[in-house]
C-alpha cells in the first residue's frame, strides 16, 4: 500500500491513509452542494488532468473520474455537463476503453475531446477511421459552420492536436462544424441532442481559443454561473470543519510545506485554538527555515504550536549511515516517533489533519490502467494505528489553487510559493557518505547562497526546485598559493510540472558564476562546484 504525503511539500508528515480509502470511487470529494460541476471522465489522455483545471479556471468547480465509473456514479453528482477526456488507445482496437450508452441518456450535456470525439463518433454512427498520416502538435483550424461552440470566434485559428484516428463524417442528425488540416471533421456538434466534439485540444495553451471554446460549451451549453473559485471553498471548509470536529481537538504535522501550512490555517481559522500543530525540527532543514515556520504560525497566525527540536535525536540515529534507503527509512521512522510522543501528550486529540490534495485522490483514484501513477519515495509515514479521524480540507484543490487558498489565508508569498522539499530533508543530499552535524551545516550555508542568489535573480518561482547537493568526496585545488583538499558543491536546479520528468535549468552562465565564487569564497571548505546538467530521466531529480 502507498503511502500518502500530508504534504508533499516535505513530505515526512505522512499518513498511511488506505490507499483504498481515497480510491474508491464511491467517496466524492468534498464539493459544496449548490455549486455547478462538470464531470470530466478520463480516458487515459495526457490533458486529462489539465482539462478539470482549465474548467475551474473559467469558474466551473470540475472532477475528474476514471472512465469506467459508469453513469450512476456521474449521475450521483448532479452535474450540469460532461467532458470525455482524449486518450491514447484507438476507438478499434480490442480492449480500448469504451462510450457507455447510459452516459448520452443522463440528460446532461456531452463534450468529447479527440478520443472522446472518436467515441462519440462510432457510437452515435459516425465514421472514424485509422489516416494515412496522424495530426501532431500545431494544426490550423478552419470554421465551416460556427454553431454554440465556436460562435463568434474567427473563422480561421490555430488549434493543437495529437491523434491518428480521424472522423470522416459525423452522426447522422449532427453538423460537421470546422475541418483542420488533416481532419475533414474536426469538431461537430447536435444542440438538440447536447452532444459536441471536437478533435483538438482546448485545454492547452497551443489552442489559443480553447478556453474560449470551453467557455461556450459551459456557459452556452450548460448554462454554468461560473463563479466558483478556490478561495470560495474557503468558508465552506470552514463550515465543515466546525461540522466535523465539534468541540474535539485536532492535531496536524507542521511541514512547512504550502499543503500543510494551508491545511493548517484552514482548520485554525475553523475551530481556532483547538487545532495544535505539531513541527518536528529534524535538523535536516533548509537554513532559517524552522524559524521561519515558527514565527509565522506562532507569532503571525497565533497558532497554538508544538515546536520539537529535535535535532540531536536524528543525528544519533543517522550516524554511520551512508546507505540512502537507510537513512530514509531511519529518519521515517523516527518521526513517527517523535510525532507518537507529542501527540501522547496532547492527550485528547482525535483528529488528524492531511494536506492531501486532489491530484493524490486522482493518482490514487485512478486504477484505470490509463492515469500516471506517481510512485512516491516518501519517507515513512504514520501507522495505522494512530486511529485519528482525518480532516482533509484541500481534498478537492489542486497545488495552484491550494496556493490561491494560501495567499487569501494571508499565509506570506514566501511560504506560498515555496519550492518542494523531500521528507528526509538535506540527510539525502549528503551523497555517499553519513549525514553528520558539520557537512549538514556546509550544504545548509551551500544551499542558502543558492537559494539567495536564485531569488535575487528573480529566477526562484520558474524553478521546479533548486538545491545543493554535498558528495562525500573531497578534490585538489590552489587556494592562496597552497594546495587545498575540500568538498565539491553540485548545484541542481530543474524546470518541471509534477517531478515525474524534469529538465535541467539553463540557469546564466553570470549567475552560475556568482553562485561558484561566492560558495568558494564564503565557504572554507569548498574548493569546487560542479553543475548538474542531467535531466529526469535518466536522472532522477535527487542524487540518492
Ligand atoms: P526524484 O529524486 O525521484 O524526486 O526525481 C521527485 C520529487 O520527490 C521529492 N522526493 C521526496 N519527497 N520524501 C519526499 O517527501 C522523499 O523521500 C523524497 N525523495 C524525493 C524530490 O525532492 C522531488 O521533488
Amino acid at each position: 500500500m502507498e503511502r500518502r504525503h500530508l504534504s508533499d511539500e516535505h513530505g515526512v508528515v505522512t499518513s498511511a491513509v488506505a490507499a483504498t480509502e481515497i480510491a474508491d470511487e464511491s467517496a466524492p470529494i468534498d464539493v459544496p452542494p449548490a455549486v455547478d460541476e462538470i464531470v470530466v471522465l478520463d480516458y487515459g489522455g495526457q490533458y486529462s488532468q489539465l482539462i478539470a483545471r482549465r474548467v475551474r479556471e473559467l469558474g466551473v468547480f470540475s472532477e475528474l473520474l476514471p472512465h469506467h465509473v459508469g453513469a450512476a456514479e456521474v449521475a450521483r453528482r448532479r452535474p450540469r455537463g460532461l467532458i470525455l477526456s482524449g486518450g491514447p488507445a484507438s476507438v478499434h482496437s480490442p480492449g480500448a476503453p469504451r462510450l457507455d450508452p447510459e452516459l448520452l441518456e443522463l440528460g446532461i450535456p456531452v463534450l468529447g475531446i479527440c478520443y472522446g470525439m472518436q467515441l462519440l463518433a462510432r457510437e452515435l454512427g459516425g465514421t472514424v477511421e485509422a489516416a494515412e498520416v496522424g495530426e501532431y502538435g500545431r494544426s490550423q483550424l478552419t470554421i465551416g459552420e460556427p454553431g454554440v461552440l465556436f460562435a463568434g470566434l474567427p473563422q480561421e485559428q490555430p488549434c493543437w492536436m495529437s491523434h491518428r484516428d480521424t472522423v470522416f463524417s459525423p452522426p447522422p442528425g449532427f453538423t460537421a462544424l470546422a475541418a483542420s488540416t488533416q481532419s475533414p471533421v474536426a469538431a461537430f456538434e447536435s444542440s438538440e441532442r447536447g452532444i459536441y466534439g471536437i478533435q483538438f485540444h482546448p485545454e492547452v495553451v497551443h489552442t489559443p481559443y480553447g478556453q474560449e471554446v470551453l467557455t461556450r460549451f459551459l456557459r452556452d451549453v450548460c448554462a454554468c454561473a461560473m463563479t466558483w473559485s478556490a478561495a470560495s471553498i474557503v468558508e465552506d471548509q470552514i463550515a465543515r470543519i466546525r461540522e466535523q470536529v465539534g468541540d474535539g481537538h485536532v492535531i496536524c504535522g507542521l511541514s512547512g510545506g504550502v499543503d500543510s501550512s494551508v491545511a493548517a490555517l484552514l482548520v485554525h481559522r475553523a475551530v481556532g485554538d483547538q487545532l495544535t500543530c505539531v513541527f518536528v525540527d529534524h535538523g535536516l532543514m533548509r537554513k532559517n527555515e524552522g524559524e521561519q515556520v515558527i514565527r509565522t504560525f506562532r507569532d503571525t497566525f497565533h497558532v497554538p504550536l508544538v515546536a520539537v527540536d529535535a535535532e540531536e535525536r536524528f543525528l544519533a540515529k543517522l550516524a554511520g549511515v551512508s546507505e540512502p534507503e537507510t537513512k530514509r527509512k531511519l529518519i521515517g521512522a523516527e518521526f513517527i516517533r517523535v510525532f507518537e510522543e507529542e501527540a501522547a501528550k496532547l492527550g485528547d486529540a482525535k483528529y488528524l489533519v492531511q494536506g492531501t490534495l486532489y491530484s493524490d485522490v486522482i493518482e490514487s483514484g485512478g486504477g484505470t490502467g490509463t492515469a500516471t501513477i506517481k510512485s512516491h519515495h516518501n519517507v515513512g509515514g504514520l501507522p495505522d494505528d494512530l486511529e485519528f479521524e482525518l480532516i482533509e480540507p484541500l481534498r478537492s484543490l489542486f497545488k495552484d489553487e491550494v496556493r490561491a487558498v494560501g495567499l487569501e489565508l494571508g499565509l506570506p508569498e514566501r511560504l506560498v510559493w515555496r519550492q518542494p522539499f523531500p521528507g528526509p530533508g538535506l540527510a539525502i543530499r549528503i551523497v555517499g557518505g553519513e549525514a553528520t552535524k558539520e557537512r549538514l551545516d556546509l550544504l545548509r550555508d551551500a544551499d542558502h547562497i543558492l537559494q539567495d542568489e536564485i531569488r535575487q535573480a528573480g529566477l526562484y518561482r520558474e524553478l521546479w526546485q533548486s538545491f545543493c547537493v554535498l558528495p562525500d568526496v573531497r578534490t585538489v585545488g590552489v587556494q592562496g598559493d597552497e594546495r587545498t583538499y575540500g568538498y565539491v558543491v553540485v548545484i541542481r536546479a530543474v524546470t518541471s510540472d509534477d517531478a515525474m520528468t524534469a529538465d535541467w535549468a539553463r540557469l546564466p552562465y553570470d549567475l552560475l558564476e556568482q553562485i561558484a565564487s561566492r560558495m568558494i569564497n564564503e565557504l572554507r571548505d569548498v574548493n569546487r562546484v560542479v553543475l548538474d546538467i542531467t535531466s529526469k530521466p535518466p536522472g532522477t531529480i535527487e542524487w540518492e
